[in-house]
């Protein structure tokens, strides 16, 4: 089974990582989505995102990484696949995380969106909290891939 899991890995951390490795065991192949936002305004580009993504898992020869637009469904439907994947934190996850399996499934009643529960010392991770604390040159090195290290010194020395 394929799987696909969406987001805006801005950028990915190791929350994220590990949601994804654990489903690489799971399922026979992962696809990172990475959403190509039009709305909010990111630190990384669409470009810098899938680089970041693609290094970081290139061990893995399960996982692949690609990009979308628009609608999720509409991805989903392009790409033949029905489950999408979604990493919970902590309860306050929950709300948010209902509302988009419920409209995903609203639009389509044949898409199943799976939960994995992120490991506890990755349960207060978020790619904002990353960028904040990169921001004031904090160290985020156990919360983050090496070379997404690298990408935020290089972020916030340029801005
Ligand atoms: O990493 P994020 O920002 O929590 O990911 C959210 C994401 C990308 C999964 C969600 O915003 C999404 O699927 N956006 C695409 C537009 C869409 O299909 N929205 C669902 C409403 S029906």
């Amino acid at each position: 089974m394929h799987i696909i899991y969406p987001g805006s890995f801005d950028p990915v951390t190791l929350g994220h990582i590990d949601i994804i490795e654990r489903a690489s065991k799971l399922f026979d192949t992962v696809t990172v989505a990475v959403l190509i936002n039009q709305s909010k305004r990111c630190l990384f580009t669409i470009d810098e995102r899938m680089e970041l993504l693609r290094q970081s898992l290139k061990d893995y020869d399960n996982i692949y990484v690609d990009s979308f637009s628009g609608l999720l469904i509409d991805y989903l439907k392009k790409r033949d696949v029905s489950l999408i994947l979604r990493g919970l934190r902590a309860v306050s996850d929950y709300e948010n995380e209902l509302q988009l399996a419920l409209a995903n499934r609203s639009q389509n009643n044949d898409i199943e969106t799976v939960f994995l529960v992120a490991s506890p010392e990755y349960s207060f991770l978020s790619s904002s909290l990353i960028r904040e604390i990169a921001s004031f040159h904090g160290d985020v090195s156990k919360f983050v891939p090496e070379v997404v290290e690298k990408a935020l010194k290089l972020k916030y020395e340029e801005g």
